[in-house]
């Protein structure tokens, strides 16, 4: 199998303990058209069999603790990760884990929308701005847009288009976990000014509807599907989807 991301040396997915961020590095390790690093970060990478055992059987996989709401956790994976990727610093950030609590008008809580907020929202923010000396770097070695140089995907949903959540589209409930993808999308738009001028590209990407902890098994995808269709978009990336929002097809989405 091959992925067309051997032009990216190094990327970084939070949350790939299980669910889409374990297959991202699954499919990335074993392509033929690979990043050289591939830095898979999990809260407790101890605890996911299926992420020590990709670590042991695949070079350059290296397991990197980061609980994303945790401050502390950042600055300690972002000393890890810079001595991992060196002097040609970090081409792909990848924000995967999210978390989503499911609430509706009669269950919604402000301490369930602050979780989901911080985990959804801020996490992805503030991660982006402690690794952003490391992309930084790796933007400053090429020029144009994609990962070759440097890139932010936010992983996002179409629960958080607000455009889309009307009619048939309304009939997922969840205030905590729309609102947050509903505000990451923003974060994109915000980071996507604010680093253009540093060639790095930042985007808002939806998977689909997949089977994972979080989608259920009666979602439409399996994770292979999905993921396929994510890392294809990804690889395919050019400063025409800078500050964009596409689903795993490539399609744009409405915000
Ligand atoms: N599945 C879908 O249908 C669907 C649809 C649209 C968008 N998405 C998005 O796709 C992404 C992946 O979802 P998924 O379906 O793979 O979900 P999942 O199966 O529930 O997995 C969530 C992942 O996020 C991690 N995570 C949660 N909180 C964390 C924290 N504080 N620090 C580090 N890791 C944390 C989990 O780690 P632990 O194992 O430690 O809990 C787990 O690896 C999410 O952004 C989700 O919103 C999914």
């Amino acid at each position: 199998m091959s992925l067309c991301f051997g032009k990216c040396k190094s990327v970084l997915i939070t949350g790939s303990s299980r669910g889409l961020g374990l297959q991202m590095v699954k499919d990335l390790a074993k392509s033929s058209d690979r990043p050289a690093t591939i830095i898979a970060t999990a809260r407790n990478p101890t605890a996911s069999t299926d992420l020590q055992e990709l670590s042991k059987t695949y070079p350059g996989v290296h397991t990197v603790t980061l609980d994303v709401v945790s401050q502390r956790s950042i600055s300690l994976a972002l000393e890890e990760v810079r001595s991992i990727v060196g002097s040609e610093g970090l081409n792909c950030l990848i924000n995967n884990a999210a978390i989503n609590i499911c609430t509706t008008i009669d269950t919604v809580t402000a301490d369930a929308m602050m979780k989901s907020f911080q985990s959804n929202t801020v996490a992805p923010l503030f991660i982006t701005k402690a690794f952003l000396p490391l992309l930084q770097t790796a933007a400053a070695q090429s020029t144009g847009m994609g990962i070759h140089r440097a890139a932010v995907i936010n992983i996002s949903s179409s629960l958080g288009s607000i455009k889309c959540n009307w009619g048939d589209g309304a009939a997922y409930k969840s205030y905590d976990y729309r609102a947050s993808k509903a505000a990451l999308n923003m974060v994109t738009r915000c980071l996507a000014t604010d680093l253009e001028s540093d060639g790095i590209l930042c985007m808002s990407l939806h998977p689909g509807w997949v089977k994972t902890d979080m989608g259920g098994p009666d979602a439409a995808l399996t994770v292979e599907e999905s993921v396929s269709g994510v890392l294809a978009v990804i690889a395919s990336l050019t400063d025409k989807d800078h500050g964009g929002f596409k689903n795993y097809s490539g399609n744009n989405l409405p915000w």
